[in-house]
């Protein structure tokens, strides 16, 4: 797995973040299966509430562009530990990606943590729980 691009890109975006009222910039880029990369920053929204997070945004974009299937996700912010996905994005995240595809929390500082989407989120809620057959 080549992370370079990936990391380069989620740091480049990360400075478009819309974060007034955290002052927590976040980026993200995502691989999909087709080669092709999406990137996310997080907005902030004055009734906090309404926020959405980098991740979500990358992911929603690749969408938005055709692609579906997640092979990697990086996320960047300055903190040291870097910061993991929250729980909103992991569900997100897993509905496009299997649990084996890569995360990649990296610190402006330089710091990288690997883990994986099953491991962020165990035990997930998916299609074979509601007798939903696709
Ligand atoms: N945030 C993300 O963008 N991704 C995460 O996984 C965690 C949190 C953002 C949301 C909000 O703008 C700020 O970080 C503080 O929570």
């Amino acid at each position: 797995m080549d992370w370079e691009p990936l990391i380069e890109a989620a740091t480049t975006v990360r400075e478009r973040a819309y974060a007034p009222f955290s002052s927590f910039l976040v980026g993200s880029a995502v691989l999909m299966s087709d080669g092709s990369v999406h990137v996310g920053c997080n907005v902030e929204n004055r009734t906090f509430g309404a926020t959405i997070c980098a991740e979500r945004v990358a992911v929603t974009s690749a969408v938005a562009h055709g692609a579906r299937r997640l092979e990697a996700v990086v996320v960047v912010t300055d903190t040291d530990p870097p910061a993991p996905p929250c729980g909103i994005c992991r569900e997100v995240l897993t509905e496009f990606g299997h649990p084996d595809v890569p995360v990649l929390a990296v610190s402006t500082q330089g710091t990288r943590r690997e883990t994986r989407l099953g491991d962020l989120l165990p035990q997930a809620f998916d299609f074979s729980h509601w007798g939903h057959n696709t």
